[in-house]
């Protein structure tokens, strides 16, 4: 598919054929089988400025706070008990956890669990070094997701950082032999369907094992509080594209699609997402992760809520999978 054809759909000129299409593929190679990734959101605190997230260090008035050790693993034994094939070790970029700290993390969830768990680091752009100690010590992936590969966007929306570090730090996590995830924001203020759609070819042209593409939800307390969120059907339809330009990647159906609308991450599983990504963060800090609204704003503790997503998934005709579930594709 060439970038004319992807606006084409992205403007809605077949939304039949494209959600078919997205829909039989996903179907070809995975089944109605849906991995499951319990994420532990373990610190809030971040020396970013993202101008759309709500853990931006700007924003005073949200309360901080950092889990400790014993805490964390605790967590990822939630993770275990609910029978989840990975956890997601997730930060705002948070300095404060040293190499050594996270190093001592993976290897004593390695000691734990052996390979019956997959690590998933997402902690934002670190050292080069400590990205290798980490893959060393038994990380099997990691997320850093690109928001945009519009230079002048990305350069606006993340305030002191640049799109070509960004993508020099993904091609080296490919080359440490991580699983690599990335994605984007669909409808991020100012984004046009020409950006939209260069972002979904570049991002298919990475070899990624993992893509993730959700609506952008104003929050509050950032300085675009005034903008719209993202479109839903847009985001269907980036969901569709990816998967039609991404066989094999593992594709989720964010929160924020959830945080649309009630259906909208299980209609992202119809059209091509194969991934949804439960927070296993415990309950007392939960609501501090609140990256955008109705982000992890539930009141039940880790557990009920996993299982309350793990019967949304089998109601709506789907499997919830106790796989680790990798990536399926070659190299
Ligand atoms: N709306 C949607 N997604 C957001 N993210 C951060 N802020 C928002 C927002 N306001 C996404 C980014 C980030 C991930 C943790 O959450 O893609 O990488």
């Amino acid at each position: 598919m060439n970038l004319k054809e992807i606006k084409e759909f992205l403007k809605g000129a077949d939304d039949k054929l494209l959600f078919s299409q997205g829909e039989s593929i996903r179907e070809k190679y995975f089944g109605k089988e849906v991995y499951l990734r319990g994420i532990v959101e373990f610190s809030n605190v971040c020396k970013e400025k993202c101008l759309y997230c709500g853990l931006r260090c700007s924003n005073r008035e949200l309360k901080r706070y950092r889990l400790t050790f014993d805490e964390i693993l605790e967590a990822v034994e939630l993770v275990r008990k609910s029978r989840l094939g990975t956890v997601v070790l997730q930060s705002g970029n948070d300095p404060s956890y040293t190499t050594e700290f996270i190093e001592s993390i993976i290897r004593e969830i390695k000691k734990r669990y052996g390979n019956s768990i997959a690590i998933t680091l997402s902690l934002g752009e670190r050292d080069y070094d400590e990205l290798k100690r980490w893959r060393d010590a038994g990380a099997d992936r990691y997320l850093l997701k690109v928001e945009t590969f519009d230079k002048k966007l990305y350069e606006k929306m993340r305030p002191g950082r640049k799109l070509s570090e960004r993508l020099k730090l993904i091609e080296y996590l490919m080359k440490l032999g991580y699983e690599v995830g990335s994605g984007i924001i669909v409808d991020l203020p100012e984004m046009t369907d020409e950006i939209l759609a260069n972002d979904l070819l570049e991002l298919s042209s990475l070899g990624l094992h993992m893509i993730a593409s959700g609506p952008f939800i104003p929050h509050n307390k950032t300085p675009l509080y005034e903008y719209p969120s993202g479109d839903l059907k847009r985001s269907l339809r980036a969901i569709a594209l990816l998967r039609i330009l991404n066989k094999y990647s593992n594709i989720p159906s964010t929160s924020a699609m959830a945080s649309l609308s009630k259906d909208a991450r299980i209609r992202g599983l119809i059209v091509g997402a194969n991934v949804i990504m439960p927070s296993l963060t415990p309950l007392r800090v939960r609501k501090l992760y609140n990256i955008y609204p109705g982000k992890n704003e539930s009141d039940s503790s880790a557990l009920e809520d996993v299982e309350k997503i793990k019967n949304l998934i089998s109601s709506s005709g789907f499997i919830p999978s106790e796989s680790i579930g990798n990536y399926k594709g070659g190299n």
